[in-house]
């Protein structure tokens, strides 16, 4: 693949930061690489480079397998991909999302550096998936170019993102994110600044109801997976899918929506809580309500 095809828009996107390489950081950075863009990803530290160049390697290793990718195309894919330990390396940067772990804090120091690193019309993006990001936007100089960019797990196959504005967001910036997205294969939708948003606000109910049935050992995990397998079609039942998403991420992600809405729903069960403590996180882990080799 040669140069990514250029999106209809006011800005020219050619360089994408990506802070953070977890999951959701290297999925993202593999996305935007795979459609051409040149991708600086940074971490905090050597460990944090080496995951996250792990975690790209065993993707693409997934899609090739699959054949999604020919070899040649993963190898251009993580050809067009740097990795940094400051956030220094982002000053070219067109556009940076951020994906490092649920707290504001981290991502307000974060925000208050990169506002001073990258160019004055750069766009400054959040994958947060429950805190707010107009307070994220004031810890910028000018918060109308801070936007959320929230994909979805696994970031290279799930076609949804959503893109969340706030009040003060300029509508130039939504135009040119929605146009980037697209650019990807991606199907943006657009929504306000609230915990949840819209897909997270509808489907962790869900989830922390299943795992409050497996609690109350009202059904075996295997049969509350099959019941929204087979019976409503899900790709994969809802506790399959906190131990995919991770258990700590979705604690933390109910209990954000359950302070800012104060709907039961999304009081997070127990069990995630004694779950987390213990250290069954899912997938990243080996073992949360399944055990992995
Ligand atoms: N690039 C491109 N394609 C890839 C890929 C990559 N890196 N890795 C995998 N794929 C493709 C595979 O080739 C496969 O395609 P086909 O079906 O056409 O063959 C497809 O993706 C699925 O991959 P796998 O076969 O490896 O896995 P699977 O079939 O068991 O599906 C799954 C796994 C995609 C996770 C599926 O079960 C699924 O969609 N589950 C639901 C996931 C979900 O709900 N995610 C949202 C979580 S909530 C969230 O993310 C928000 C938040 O804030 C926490």
């Amino acid at each position: 693949m040669t140069a990514p095809e250029t999106p209809d828009t006011a800005r020219t996107f050619t360089t994408i930061g990506v802070v953070g390489l977890g999951t959701m950081g290297a999925g993202i950075a593999e996305v935007f690489a795979r459609h051409g863009y040149a991708v600086v990803g940074v971490e905090k530290d050597d460990e944090g480079v080496a995951r996250g160049r792990r975690h790209l390697e065993a993707s693409t290793g997934r899609a090739v397998a699959r054949e999604k990718l020919t070899q040649s195309e993963a190898d251009e894919l993580l050809g067009r991909i740097t990795f940094s330990t400051s956030l220094k390396d982002l000053a070219e940067a067109d556009l940076v999302v951020e994906a490092v772990v649920e707290s504001m804090e981290a991502k307000v120091a974060i925000f208050r550096d990169l506002d001073a690193i990258v160019a004055a019309d750069a766009i400054l993006a959040t994958n947060t998936s429950s805190l707010s990001v107009t307070e994220l936007s004031t810890a910028t100089s000018a918060p109308g170019r801070v936007v959320g960019i929230h994909f979805f797990n696994p970031a290279p196959v799930q076609r949804l993102v959503e893109v969340v504005r706030t009040v003060v967001t300029e509508p130039g910036v939504l135009d040119d994110v929605q146009a980037l997205l697209g650019s990807l294969g991606k199907s943006p939708v657009v929504c306000g600044d609230k915990a949840g948003f819209i897909a997270n606000t509808l489907l962790f109910g869900y989830l922390n109801h299943a795992a409050s049935m497996f609690e109350q050992r009202y059904a075996s995990r295997e049969d509350i997976d099959a019941a929204m397998r087979f019976g409503c079609g899900y790709p994969m039942g809802p506790l399959a899918l906190l131990d995919l998403i991770g258990l700590d991420t979705a604690y933390e992600i109910l209990e954000t929506m359950y302070r800012q809405g104060r709907d039961r729903l999304h009081a997070p069960t127990p069990i995630l809580k004694q779950m987390v403590t213990a250290g069954l996180l899912g997938r990243k882990t080996g073992r949360g309500f399944y055990t992995y080799e």
